[in-house]
C-alpha cells in the first residue's frame, strides 16, 4: 500500500465507519482512554456458540487515526475467537493501517485494538474461573 492508499485507506474507514453503534447483549465492554488527549472509545463483543466473535461495534470521541483504527479493527475481528483477538500485535495492525502514516501516532493507531483485548482477556479468564467450579 503506497501513502495515498494509506490515505484513502483510513480516510474511508473514518468517513464510512464500520461497525460503529451499541450492542444489547454485550459478553464484551469496555472503554478505553489516552493518556494526554480526552479521548475515550468503548468497544463492545458479543461472543456465538462455537466462541467466536458474531457482533462487534464501537463508539465514542477521538482522531481520525483513532476512530479509522476502530473501524477496520472492529471489522478484523468478526468472526475470531477470544484466543485468535489475543494474538493480535499492535504491530501487525501498524503496518496494516499503513506505518509511515500512523507510526507517529501508536496510541491512537491502537486505542481500540488494545481496548478490545483487555476486556476479551478479562471475558476470558472470568470464562475459564467458571469453567473450573
Ligand atoms: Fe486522542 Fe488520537 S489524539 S486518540
Amino acid at each position: 500500500m503506497d501513502r495515498q492508499e494509506a490515505i484513502d485507506f483510513l480516510l474511508d474507514h473514518y468517513d464510512n465507519p464500520r461497525n460503529q453503534g451499541e450492542l444489547d447483549q454485550a459478553d464484551v465492554s469496555l472503554t478505553g482512554g489516552n493518556p494526554g488527549c480526552a479521548d475515550i472509545i468503548t468497544v463492545q463483543a458479543h461472543f456465538d456458540h462455537d466462541g467466536k466473535i458474531d457482533a462487534v461495534r464501537w463508539h465514542g470521541e477521538g482522531c481520525t487515526i483513532s476512530r479509522a483504527a476502530a473501524s477496520y479493527v472492529t471489522e478484523m475481528v468478526e468472526g475470531m475467537t477470544p484466543d485468535e483477538v489475543e494474538a493480535m500485535t499492535f504491530e501487525d495492525l501498524i503496518d496494516q493501517l499503513g506505518r509511515e502514516l500512523v507510526m507517529t501516532r501508536p496510541t491512537c493507531a491502537t486505542l481500540a485494538l488494545g481496548t478490545l483485548k483487555r476486556g476479551v482477556h478479562e471475558y476470558h479468564m472470568h470464562k475459564r474461573a467458571q469453567e473450573d467450579l
